[in-house]
């Protein structure tokens, strides 16, 4: 089999890496990949929502599957460009049509469906300029912290946690009025604050049946403590700690269950992963998003501990098989850290060639590549996020320990990461 996985990010050449793995597996084209996927299988210069392309590229190649890696091309309906078309209708595709992908393209539809199905989320309205008035009324008699979100996607920065209303009313209307997030923001939602501990859980699903995947943690802000800038994710470890069969099963319970039969009931079709953004609540788990994919850094350290063959995983999906899959995990804990380029998540410098990458042993710590490109065969930096390296441990502290010290042996001009990954766990592994 031929497989053309879309996007070009760490995420990606974890997929990559995994799918080398499989004898099933040929050829692997990445699209556009970076330095790492290089490696492993053929880069394709395209553009991830350039459809026409994608298409040609699959019959030209003669894949079978295609791994769709961002949101963006799903949002914008690959699944559905590719099902309308007779050429390429039997490309069987990881990812969920367009109309199921609004439960990541669009926050009101996600909350529609979840108060639907009966899936606790956080208490919610939402409004648009034609109801400013009564927007700000509501606002005015919310208690704090108040959420306001841009309805569509914002690049991971539509979420805004305001501590007054003052600060809630100026966001609300920055987004309406002046259109701060253009055509995402036409749509804001304001939501009730949700306090607890966030955890990431995802499926892969067929819309009918699903597999469990290993749990995860991300870490969003840029400064050590969980302190500054939102980015797109500076480390994340799998398993969680808290997380215990009791927990995974009031998930299963309230949230994933009911969501699938939520999709099926709406005929929704869906054949991929379902990403759970959770809150753990003093009151229970809680849905603070949905995204059709898989997260990134998550997928990072989620990936190596699933010991099945991952195109096996992806052909049950499309092979009505998937309710006998077991999933088989590694016991043992990852820690993924990423390195990014100075001055991330704000403005910063690109094409910085990236020293020692052969220097320690493979085996012990995996290096997945993010925002990198080759030069005349040297790997440079091309991207905020540039490396994410993973690593085992028998706790999660041990696995991220071994990632920074992995990351201490590489080098690129104004390198940046944090070193402090699972930070909250660090007692508990001590003890
Ligand atoms: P999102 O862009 O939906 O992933 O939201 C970004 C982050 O904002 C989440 O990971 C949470 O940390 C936080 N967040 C979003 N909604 C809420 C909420 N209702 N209560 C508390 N925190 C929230
Ligand atoms: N790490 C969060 C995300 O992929 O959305």
């Amino acid at each position: 089999m031929n497989i053309l996985i879309i996007g070009g990010g760490g995420r990606e050449h974890t997929f990559t890496w995994k799918l080398k793995q499989s004898k099933k597996v040929n050829q692997i084209f990445i699209l556009p990949g970076n330095a790492g996927t290089a490696s492993l299988g053929t880069n394709l210069p395209i553009s991830t929502t350039n459809f026409e392309a994608i298409g040609k590229v699959c019959l030209e190649e003669n894949i079978s599957y295609v791994i769709v890696g961002p949101e963006e091309p799903l949002v914008k309906g690959i699944v559905d460009f590719f099902s309308a078309d007779a050429k390429l209708k039997n490309v069987k595709l990881i990812g969920p049509g367009l109309a199921a992908s609004k439960l990541e393209g669009s926050k009101s539809f996600a909350k529609a469906f979840m108060e639907k199905h009966g899936i606790p989320t956080a208490s919610y309205r939402h409004f648009s300029l034609e109801t400013l008035k009564e927007g700000s009324e509501y606002i005015r008699n919310h208690p704090l912290p108040i959420v306001i979100k841009a309805d569509g996607l914002a690049a991971g920065k539509g979420v805004i946690i305001c501590h007054s209303h003052i600060e809630a009313l100026a966001e609300f209307e920055l987004i309406l009025q002046r259109a701060k997030f253009g055509e995402a923001g036409k749509t804001v939602v304001v939501e009730e604050f949700l306090s607890g501990i966030e955890v990431s859980v995802f499926v892969l699903t067929d819309g009918k049946d699903f597999v469990l995947l290993p749990e995860a943690k991300d870490y969003k802000q840029v400064g050590a403590g969980d302190t500054g800038l939102n980015t797109g994710g500076m480390g994340s470890i799998s398993p969680v700690p808290f997380f215990d069969k009791n927990l995974e099963q009031k998930i299963k319970e309230k949230i994933i269950v009911p969501t699938i039969n939520g999709l099926a009931s709406d005929k929704l079709d869906y054949k991929g992963f379902i990403f759970f953004g959770l809150m753990i609540t003093r009151k229970g788990p809680y849905v603070i998003e949905y995204n059709c994919r898989m997260g990134d850094p998550e997928t990072e350290s989620v990936i190596p501990r699933i010991q099945n063959d991952l195109f096996d995983l992806f052909a049950a999906v499309h092979n009505g098989t998937l309710g006998s899959m077991v999933i088989q995990t590694d016991p043992r804990c990852t820690g993924t850290v990423v390195a990014v380029s100075g001055g991330y998540p704000g403005v910063y410098e690109k094409g910085y060639p990236i020293q020692g990458l052969d220097r320690f042993n493979l085996e012990d710590s995996l290096v997945f590549h993010a925002g990198t490109r080759l030069e005349n065969n040297i790997p440079v930096t091309s991207g905020g996020r540039v490396l994410a390296i993973t690593s085992f441990g028998s706790n999660v502290t041990e696995a991220v320990e071994q990632s920074v010290y992995a990351l201490e042996q590489i080098s690129f001009e104004d390198m940046y990461f944090r070193n402090d990954i699972g930070f909250e766990f660090v007692e508990l592994n001590r003890q």
